[in-house]
């Protein structure tokens, strides 16, 4: 491969803003994350408020964390929103079938969440019950939630300790229902979301956002079937019911999550990229349903999963996260951004201890993984215009690398092969953001970036990379891969030279001029 890739960003052509959201998250009921990762005893030794971790809010404020989307998961169509509210020691004890049928105490419900949502900034995003519960508890829950004036629910609600509502607007109507949601054919599902979308109202000072269960993947029918149906043979509620429309997708593993070959580190990441191809493929058959693009594409649950550690419990998908895991955080991220002006919101899984985890606890410990170190350098790309990048980088995987699944994630069939180089580039009043993985494991790049019919000022360079290929943070080595201290460079008219490390996640700024 040539040492020098070429880039270009074109601050002429914008493609929409980067909503926050975008850089969403996930918490699910499963595993280590809420208990104890989130969530320990008021009376615990590890120093929480009410409950809730210090550490973990301590190491998630600086992240700003737009959006939490909760209770699951496979985990919400089996929930019901009463067993986690009032006193504590009355809740019920339920089993968590879907995740190795360990023991559900419920002292994290609504009141918990939402004090949790409140100490790290966060909006909250309940996913309702559609597969196991009545259309009438959903209407319950968000009456509690939203409802400020004379009701019994409000008054619940209040005696529970929050006398002002909370003001939920995101609400999920259900979760893989074509799975563990209820195994429904996209027809039947998008006759159950018109039932229970009726009864998710919009109280006084809050607009419902309604999110519908979107597709598994590359599932093109899932999507077709569903606007279909709710386009042409439902009569009483039609698209407009329809705020977002929440897709899944796992790019899985390749080896284990810290073993792997230098080809399995390409495979990894042509599975990642592949989303390029999810997302292309669904905006396109919505388009067709929704040429005005009222309906939000929304990404519920992406990210890497990896074979459960070895001392963990099979059910609980606790993974470790290396460098591999933070270019494919990147390159994600990148794919979502180039692609803002459709989608809307998009939640990695998941927070803490469960898959493509952003930090680790364990008893009174608490570490950032190189995927937390991703979501952070990109923060400024949140809220800015999207401007076009585009990459002329070389080819390192035509896609052979990604596993059979991957190939049919492209809706023409026609792979977009991983190149040697991507990114997104975004601007903020005069300040151009461009983020750029460096997709070899172990090939450096000479990066020349040019600015179409531009300058750029004063530019200011982060790198996160590693020497091993495997690299990670444990809890005896938790700065193992860290940021580097920013540093200046300087353009050289439209074109700006970087040095990229393999395998590796840069962010450069600067001004425009
Ligand atoms: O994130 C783990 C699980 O993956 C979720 O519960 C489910 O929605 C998906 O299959």
């Amino acid at each position: 491969m040539d040492s020098v890739q070429r880039v270009m960003v074109l601050p002429q052509e914008p493609i929409g803003q980067i909503h926050p959201y975008l850089h969403g998250h996930f918490a699910e009921h499963l595993g280590e994350l809420v208990y104890p990762g989130i969530y320990v005893s008021p009376e615990s030794p590890i120093p929480n408020t009410n409950g809730l971790r210090n550490d973990v809010i301590e190491a998630l404020r600086p992240l700003n964390i737009p959006v939490l989307r909760w209770p699951g998961g496979c985990f919400a169509d089996t929930y019901n929103w009463r067993d986690g509210i009032g006193p504590r020691e009355r809740r019920p004890m339920r089993v968590n079938v879907h995740w190795g049928m360990a023991e559900e105490p419920n002292s994290f419900g609504t009141h918990e969440f939402m004090a949790f949502c409140r100490a790290i900034g966060a909006d909250p995003y309940f996913a309702g019950n559609l597969g196991s519960d009545s259309p009438a508890e959903l209407r319950d829950w968000v009456e509690y939630c939203n409802f400020a004036g004379k009701s019994t629910l409000a008054e619940e609600r209040r005696t529970n300790g929050a006398g002002q509502p909370f003001n939920v607007q995101l609400w999920g109507i259900g979760n893989e229902n074509w799975g563990c949601g209820g195994n429904m054919s996209p027809e039947e599902y998008a006759a159950a979301f018109a039932r229970y979308r009726t009864y998710v109202h919009n109280y006084p000072g809050t607009q419902v956002e309604a999110i519908a269960c979107g597709p598994n993947g590359y599932d093109w029918q899932w999507t077709r079937r569903f606007f279909e149906y709710m386009t042409n043979h439902h009569t009483s509620c039609r698209l407009n019911q329809v705020q977002g429309f929440a897709a899944h997708y796992y790019c899985g593993t390749a080896g284990t999550a810290t073993k792997y070959t230098e080809s399995q580190w390409l495979e990894l990441l042509s599975k990642a990229y592949a989303m390029e191809g999810i997302v292309t493929g669904h905006r396109r058959i919505m388009d067709e349903y929704d040429p005005a693009r009222r309906r939000k594409l929304i990404m519920d649950e992406w990210g890497t999963w990896h074979p459960v550690e070895q001392d963990k419990p099979q059910g609980g998908l606790y993974q470790q996260n290396s460098i591999r895991d933070a270019c494919v955080a990147a390159l994600t991220l990148d794919v979502f951004h180039n692609h803002a002006d459709k989608v809307y919101m998009a939640n990695i899984a998941q927070l803490i201890n469960v898959l493509q985890a952003l930090l680790l606890v364990e008893e009174d410990r608490c570490i950032q993984t190189p995927t937390y170190h991703v979501f952070n350098l990109y923060q400024a790309h949140k809220g800015a215009q999207a401007v076009r990048f585009l990459t002329a980088a070389e080819t390192v995987s035509n896609g052979e690398a990604a596993a059979e699944h991957c190939k049919s994630c492209y809706i023409d069939k026609q792979p977009f092969a991983l190149q040697a180089v991507h990114g997104s580039a975004s601007i903020h009043d005069d300040m151009l953001c461009v983020t750029v993985v460096n997709t070899h494991p172990t090939q450096p790049v000479e990066l020349d970036l040019e600015l179409y019919q531009g300058r750029l000022n004063e530019v200011e360079t982060v790198t996160l990379a590693a020497n091993d290929i495997h690299a990670h943070n444990t809890f005896e080595h938790p700065l193992a891969v860290q940021p580097s201290e920013p540093k200046r460079v300087q353009a050289r008219g439209a074109h700006l030279r970087v040095s990229l490390p393999a395998g590796s996640v840069t962010r450069m700024r600067g001004r425009l001029g």
